[in-house]
C-alpha cells in the first residue's frame, strides 16, 4: 500500500502523461515544494466562478505556500495538471481524513464511511475545461488512490447543486449524488460517492 511519504520521496515516479482526444500532451504529477509560484499563477489565472466553485482563497499566495508546505505531511495528496509549456492548469486533491461531520450525513443515508473511503475534488483552469483532459486526471487519480488502499472515494464538501457542469462531469466519471445539505455559507451542496 502506498503512503503520502512513498510519493513524497519521488514524484516524478508518479507522474503520467495524459493526452485527450485531438489534444496536446499533459502531465499529471505530484506537487513539489518548487510549485508555489506557479500554482499561484494558476489560482490568479482562474475565472471567479471557477475560483468560487473550485474553493480558492482570496489569498492565493498563502494557499499556494501551505499546500506546498504540507506534501508529505498530513493526509492529503496533491496533483497538479501541468500543461506542453509547463504551466500548472489544474489542481487535483484527495485527502485521506474522512471528517466527523461527512460521517454523520453519510451515516444518514446509510453509508457507514471509515478507512477505506478518501475525498476527492479538483479545479482546473478554464481554457482547459471541455478539452477532457479534467476526465483523464481525474481517472489516474482514481487510480492512485486505489494504490493507498482505498475503495471508495466522496465529493469533497460536496458539489454545488447549482454545478451542473461538475454534477455532469462527476456522474459521467461514475459518482453516484446522495443527499444534500447546507455549507456554513448558506449554499446547498450535493454529496457524491463513487467505488474505486
Ligand atoms: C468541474 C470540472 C473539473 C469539469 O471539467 P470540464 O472539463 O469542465 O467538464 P466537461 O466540459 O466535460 O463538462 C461536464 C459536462 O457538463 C456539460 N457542461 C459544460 N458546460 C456546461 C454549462 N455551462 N451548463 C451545463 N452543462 C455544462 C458538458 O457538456 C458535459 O456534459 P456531458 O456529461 O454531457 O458530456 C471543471 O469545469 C472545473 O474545474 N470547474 C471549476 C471548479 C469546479 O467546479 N470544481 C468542482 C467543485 S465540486
Amino acid at each position: 500500500v502506498l503512503t503520502l511519504a512513498d510519493v513524497a520521496a519521488d514524484p516524478a515516479g508518479y507522474a503520467t502523461e495524459l493526452t485527450p482526444v485531438g489534444g496536446t500532451v499533459f502531465v499529471l504529477r505530484p506537487l513539489e515544494s518548487g510549485d508555489r509560484a506557479g500554482l499561484r499563477v494558476f489560482f490568479d489565472g482562474l475565472s471567479t466562478r471557477s475560483r468560487d466553485l473550485g474553493g480558492v482563497w482570496d489569498d492565493t499566495s498563502a494557499q499556494a505556500a501551505e499546500h506546498c508546505d504540507a506534501i508529505g505531511r498530513y493526509d492529503k495528496l496533491r496533483l497538479v495538471l501541468v500543461d506542453a509549456g509547463d504551466r500548472i492548469v489544474g489542481l487535483l486533491e484527495v485527502s485521506f481524513d474522512v471528517v466527523a461531520a461527512d460521517v454523520e450525513r453519510f451515516r444518514s443515508y446509510g453509508i457507514d464511511l471509515g478507512e477505506e473511503d478518501a475525498r476527492f475534488g479538483l479545479c482546473v483552469a478554464d481554457a482547459v475545461q471541455g478539452s477532457g483532459v479534467a476526465d483523464l486526471a481525474s481517472t489516474a487519480t482514481f487510480e492512485l488512490a486505489r494504490r493507498f488502499g482505498r475503495a471508495r472515494l466522496i465529493l469533497w464538501g460536496g458539489v454545488r447543486e447549482d454545478n451542473v457542469r461538475a454534477r455532469r462531469f462527476y456522474r459521467r466519471l461514475g459518482f453516484t449524488e446522495l443527499g444534500t445539505c447546507r455549507e456554513p455559507g448558506g449554499e446547498l451542496v450535493r454529496d457524491g460517492l463513487r467505488r474505486l
